[in-house]
């Protein structure tokens, strides 16, 4: 009984509880930055010792599912990044997300995606982001990160990356491919 009380007081729970009450129909093309705060907010006022934030830290797993909302089918990760850990440019589909602490590339698509698999891409900007800084990446941002240190990263998905079409691109050989589903 008790844990489940001390569960319900959690900063996480209070995060997904606000997160819930601006969601609506999912579609709000701000609802991204509505929920950006929400997250800054998590990541600031989250002390090392609050047991969910403890246990991620303390089991050190590359990816944990902190939370799946049962109804509106977004997520929430969390991530042990050791120092140099990097990933390749790629795209979430249609869907958002939001990225707290880690350094992230993006890039800009140079060609017009008429031949199929070559893709064409540019650094465009990085992004460092510091504890606490969120960002949010839209539909179809090619962007990859990099950890210049261990981090522990956040990552708010709009939906389940597995269940929906997006690419992976290689800068150097020009090409991009569909990401295969888990
Ligand atoms: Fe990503």
């Amino acid at each position: 009984m008790q844990a489940a009380l001390q569960n319900e007081n959690s900063s996480l729970d209070r995060y997904v509880s606000e997160i819930r009450a601006v969601w609506g129909d999912g579609r709000s093309p701000d609802l991204s930055s509505k929920v950006k705060p929400l997250l800054e907010n998590l990541l600031r006022t989250t002390t090392l010792d609050e047991p969910w934030m403890a246990q991620l830290i303390a089991q050190g797993k590359q990816a944990e599912e902190l939370y799946r909302d049962p109804v509106y089918g977004f997520i929430q990760m969390g991530h042990n990044q050791p120092q140099g850990h990097r990933n390749a440019p790629h795209d979430h589909g249609p869907c958002w997300v939001l990225y707290g602490k880690i350094e992230i590339h993006t890039y800009r698509r140079l060609d017009d995606g008429s031949v199929p698999g070559q893709a064409k891409i540019e650094r465009k900007e990085t992004h460092t982001l510091t504890p606490g800084v969120v960002y949010a990446y839209l539909p179809g941002d090619i962007h990859s990160t990099s950890a210049p240190e261990p981090s522990v990263v956040f990552r708010f998905l709009s939906y389940d990356l597995n269940k929906i079409e997006r690419y992976r691109y290689n800068q150097d050989k020009g090409t991009v491919a569909l990401v295969q589903q888990a």
